[in-house]
């Protein structure tokens, strides 16, 4: 064990640290899951609420996280230990390698999708249909039982395959390059969006909130998004802040991470949404296959330029973003099973990947044949994300935010956020503010008044809101 602690993994650049953990960000949650949950709660209100949540709670948490992993080198679970020995606050790292779990299980799924979209772009399979066509054969793809399952198979596969090769060549070398290039690519689609006949009610379904459309669901929504598409509340970032160097500058690291993930998932639900009128899929359902509807049709468009190529360079580049983020998810379960449960690295990955991998079948067949079998109503997919997205991440995030802001003590954590630049006193206060009192006391109501505790409790005060 010692030697392991001498010879542990450490980013190499600067740079290294923002694309690995920028790369863990940016993902499905950003290009699939932001503008499908726009779409769904109606637009602006939910987008600035998102936005709120972002700033207000996931920024200040993903600071968190990165402290208490450079500051105790150690997975999710072994933090805490190290940090706070003999207090239950390590339970927080149990339950992210629980949400990790839970997570990658289905999230990988989309990913397969992702890649079958790469097959079909290559084989030219949109080309010759219409709008109906592109929909139907999303429709017959996701619901049969083989081929999604088998692409879920081959994504876990590669995940893994990544995960073995080590922290530097694996995540870094990754990350890198594609990034930058999906960026491009999706302000290309952002130009072609823009220039559409409907972009102007696009754009004021968008940015122009309408709060009377808002539910406490799609509060509770943005809130877990905001959570999932930053990587926070289950560990990531603590494991990744763990191979971060002493001279790195932790706050430029979270503000540059959470800005380029915003940026992202904005320029993505641009994209995407103003394209829906144009594709004529008013009349269908939106949901978890939006954008696998949307953009065969964009790619499609008479004056879409190259959009066979477009068309494979897009869902290979979003394949890969979804890799960046599954080799994350994977480290949290991987990290733990090797540092605390002492299993062989290989022996570790090979465990977590067969168990992450059986759970994904079942999620994959919960859109066909499975589709029927639900629990509270939802479908293995829809009860997966709502565990792990909307109930797990945010009360990790609380119980992360209440660590720092009480459990670990206000000089230290100063300490730790001043190495490697300096720090100005406003910015301390008011980032304490939010991790004592903001963060944790928000995200407890949003939860309290999903399961129905909060009405019963101002009810009995002679309060009632609707
Ligand atoms: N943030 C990733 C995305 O947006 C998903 C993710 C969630 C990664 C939780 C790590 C932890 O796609």
């Amino acid at each position: 064990m010692s030697l392991k602690r001498k010879t542990r993994a450490v980013f190499s650049g600067r740079f290294g640290v923002i694309a690995a953990a920028a790369g863990s960000a940016i993902g499905l949650g950003n290009i699939w899951k932001f503008p499908y949950i726009t779409h769904k709660y109606g637009g602006g209100a939910f987008v600035y609420v998102y936005l709120g949540f972002i700033l207000a709670i996931g920024l200040p948490i993903m600071l968190s996280e990165i402290v208490i992993g450079r500051k105790s080198r150690r997975n999710a679970f072994g933090a805490f230990k190290k940090l706070a020995p003999g207090k239950p606050w390590k339970f927080i790292g149990i339950f992210g390698v629980g949400a990790a779990f839970l997570i990658l299980s289905f999230y990988s799924v989309i990913a397969g999708w992702s890649l079958k979209y790469i097959v079909f772009s290559i084989t030219d399979s949109f080309n010759s249909l219409d709008s109906a066509g592109i929909s139907d054969l999303f429709e017959n793809f996701h619901t049969s039982p083989g081929s999604p399952a088998l692409y879920h198979i081959i994504f876990m596969i590669l995940t893994g395959t990544i995960v073995i090769m080590g922290v530097h060549k694996g995540i870094e070398s990754f990350s890198k390059i594609l990034m930058p290039l999906l960026l491009v690519l999706l302000i290309v689609l952002d130009i072609k969006a823009l220039t559409s006949k409907d972009a102007g009610n696009g754009l004021i379904f968008l940015f122009n909130p309408d709060f009377s459309k808002l539910t406490y669901e799609g509060i509770l929504d943005a809130l877990g998004h905001a959570f999932f598409s930053l990587s926070l509340g289950m560990g990531t970032l603590i494991t990744y802040g763990s191979y971060i160097k002493k001279q790195n500058n932790l706050v430029r690291t979270a503000v540059q991470v959470t800005v380029a993930d915003t940026v992202i998932a904005i320029l993505a639900a641009v994209a995407i949404i103003l394209a829906v009128p144009e594709t004529d899929i008013a009349s269908h359902k939106g949901g978890p296959g939006l954008i696998f509807i949307v953009l065969p049709n964009v790619f499609n468009m008479p004056d879409m330029i190259g959009g066979y190529y477009f068309s494979i360079l897009f869902f290979t580049l979003l394949t890969i973003a979804a890799l960046t983020s599954a080799i994350s998810i994977l480290e949290v379960v991987v990290a733990f099973f090797s540092e605390e449960l002492k299993m062989k690295r290989n022996i570790a990955v090979g465990f977590a990947v067969v168990l992450i991998t059986l759970l994904g079948i079942i999620c994959s067949l919960s859109f066909g044949i499975y589709k029927d079998v639900t629990f509270f109503n939802l479908s293995v997919f829809d009860l997966l994300d709502f565990i792990a997205t909307k109930v797990m991440l945010p009360l990790g995030g609380m119980l992360i935010a209440l660590f720092i802001g009480w459990g670990f003590g206000r000089y230290k954590v100063f300490r730790e956020i001043a190495h490697g630049g300096s720090l100005k006193g406003w910015f301390l206060r008011i980032f304490m503010i939010l991790v004592k009192y903001v963060a944790p006391i928000s995200i407890f109501l949003i939860l309290l008044k999903m399961t129905g505790l909060l009405d019963l409790i101002l009810g009995c005060f002679g309060f009632h809101f609707e």
